[in-house]
């Protein structure tokens, strides 16, 4: 299309240049405007090729000569039909592409919050400074867009990307139905997805540490992966490898970063991530139908928080020893009461749930939730970020130990903080786990691991920096050290069992 116009301009572009350079070269007269009276009288000017002495431009000679070219130009094809035409075409495609560069400058003002009061209208899709005006875009539209990249990368089609409001209820009422399957008694249960969990966790450290060193992130990635796909997609477990379920965690991994990336490198794609989960039973041809568009949501959130809650509640220093005897007690009998459960004694003691909510405040996984909105008093649309990881950590509604992992806080949470608290969003679209299975889940999971590893048994280091660079170097995990919510590709928790 763009060849296309740009031949048709050529054309009348070479036209108009080479009359303007025509009548210049042979201009060697002008006219300028007489001071006395109305008498024209006319001045000599170097040609073009005079040698001996240099133009003289005249500030009115540029005007001249544009007039002059308009009129050598417009003049003929304006008398003829084929010539008025071409100079309607090139009108035309002119103010078509005037118009598309305008509207391609039309890039969203970016806006970040993180209040909670105003993150929780992000969220809602209402006004964020209290003026009245509402959203010209729908709800679906402002959720959609900044979700492109997500159906770019996986080929999903779900609630966070479609710009259906019917299929976003839809699928809505799919996951709803998916929890609450998954949770059924006549499948067991909590019990089941618990025993599930601890054969996968058992089996993983039996046959994959054999030499007693593993990256926890990525160990928490396999089991994670396995337990998602065995409770969502009743894939059983013991059918395919670890090393699959880590090939299927690192190209979700790969798939994600390539996407957030600007540079538009390619290093993954998605036919190879495809195969990958064909080979563990699971085929779609229809987006609707992808299993990434339960398993994205699922997986990728709830590993990174069992990541972040399983190292502040087992290798810390100053973690609680009594954080893990009531994580043992759990994993042994998980229901909502053992989950809610506050331990007896004193009154610092907290239950299995304040853990869990305390690791989703300090590393909530979806840190930044995203709106493509245009107000109808705004004459540009915006991208409101709602940073739901600084909101967590505001000093005046957390106190100054906010950055602090204490879930002895929650025993006192105040109205302020429950507000402030938003890890599965807000509205209309919270997410369908938020009230049991999300937090549950996560509870499982660390309780899980906390029954294999042991600050005693376990070393875990932090190792910084590219191999062989100058900021390489590994850390011993302190109680001043404030971790990062997300894993940062140049560092890797490294988990050594002591000798
Ligand atoms: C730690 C666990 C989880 C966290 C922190 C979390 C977080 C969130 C957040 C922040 C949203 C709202 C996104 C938005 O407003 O744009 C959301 C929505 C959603 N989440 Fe979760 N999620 C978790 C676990 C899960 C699980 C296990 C599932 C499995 C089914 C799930 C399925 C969904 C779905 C389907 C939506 C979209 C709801 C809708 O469109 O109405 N999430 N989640």
């Amino acid at each position: 299309m763009h060849c296309v116009l740009l031949l048709l301009q050529l054309p009348l572009a070479s036209i108009f240049v080479w009359n303007g350079l025509k009548r210049a070269s042979s201009y060697d007269r002008i006219k300028p405007h007489s001071h006395q009276g109305n008498s024209h009288r006319s001045i000599t000017v170097p040609t073009l090729d005079h040698r001996h002495s240099l133009p003289m431009l005249t500030p009115t000679m540029p005007f001249s000569l544009l007039k002059h070219c308009f009129a050598k130009l417009l003049t003929p094809l304006l008398d003829n039909r084929s010539g008025f035409l071409a100079a309607f075409v090139l009108i035309c495609v002119s103010a078509w592409l005037f118009q598309r560069r305008t509207t391609r400058q039309k890039k969203p003002t970016p806006h970040r919050f993180s209040n909670s009061a105003t993150c929780l209208k992000i969220l809602q899709n209402l006004p964020y400074d209290d003026r009245p005006g509402t959203n010209k875009l729908s709800h679906e539209v402002s959720r959609a867009i900044p979700n492109q990249r997500l159906v770019r990368a996986f080929q999903i089609d779900n609630g966070f990307t479609t710009r259906d409001a019917a299929y976003g209820r839809q699928f809505r009422r799919q996951a709803v139905q998916a929890i609450r399957q998954v949770t059924s008694t006549n499948r067991g249960g909590w019990n089941q997805i618990a025993t599930v969990a601890r054969e996968i966790a058992a089996t993983y450290f039996r046959e994959s540490t054999s030499d007693d060193r593993g990256d926890l992130d990525l160990i928490v990635q396999v089991v994670t992966m396995k337990a998602v796909l065995s409770m969502f997609f009743e894939v059983d477990a013991t059918t395919y490898t670890d090393a699959a379920a880590f090939e299927i965690a690192r190209r979700i991994n790969l798939l994600s970063m390539q996407s957030k990336s600007t540079t538009g490198h390619q290093s993954a794609d998605f036919s190879s991530l495809k195969s990958l989960l064909q080979r563990v039973g699971l085929d779609w041809t229809d987006s609707k139908d992808n299993p990434l568009n339960i398993l994205l949501p699922a997986y990728e959130t709830l590993w990174r928080v069992v990541a972040r809650c399983l190292i502040e509640v087992v290798f810390r220093p100053s973690a609680n020893t009594q954080w893990r005897s009531l994580l043992q007690t759990f994993i042994a009998n998980p229901t909502p009461g053992t989950f809610s459960q506050i331990a007896p004694g004193g009154d610092t003691n907290v239950s299995v749930e304040f853990l869990v909510h305390e690791a989703l405040r300090l590393y909530p996984p979806t840190r930044r939730i995203y709106r493509h909105v245009h107000f109808q008093d705004k004459q540009m649309p915006e991208l409101l970020t709602a940073d739901i990881e600084a909101a967590h950590r505001q000093l005046h509604v957390w106190g100054v130990d906010s950055h602090r992992y204490r879930p002895a806080r929650w025993i006192v949470a105040d109205q302020k903080m429950r507000d402030a608290f938003m890890p599965f969003g807000g509205g209309e679209w919270i997410c369908p786990a938020s009230s049991g299975f999300g937090p549950m889940m996560i509870g499982v999971l660390v309780a899980t691991f906390a029954e294999i590893l042991s600050a005693e048994d376990w070393e875990l280091r932090l190792l910084r920096g590219e191999e062989g660079s100058e900021d390489e170097g590994s850390w011993i995990l302190d109680d001043e050290m404030v971790l990062e919510s997300d894993r940062r590709e140049d560092t890797a928790w490294d988990l050594v069992r002591r000798s």
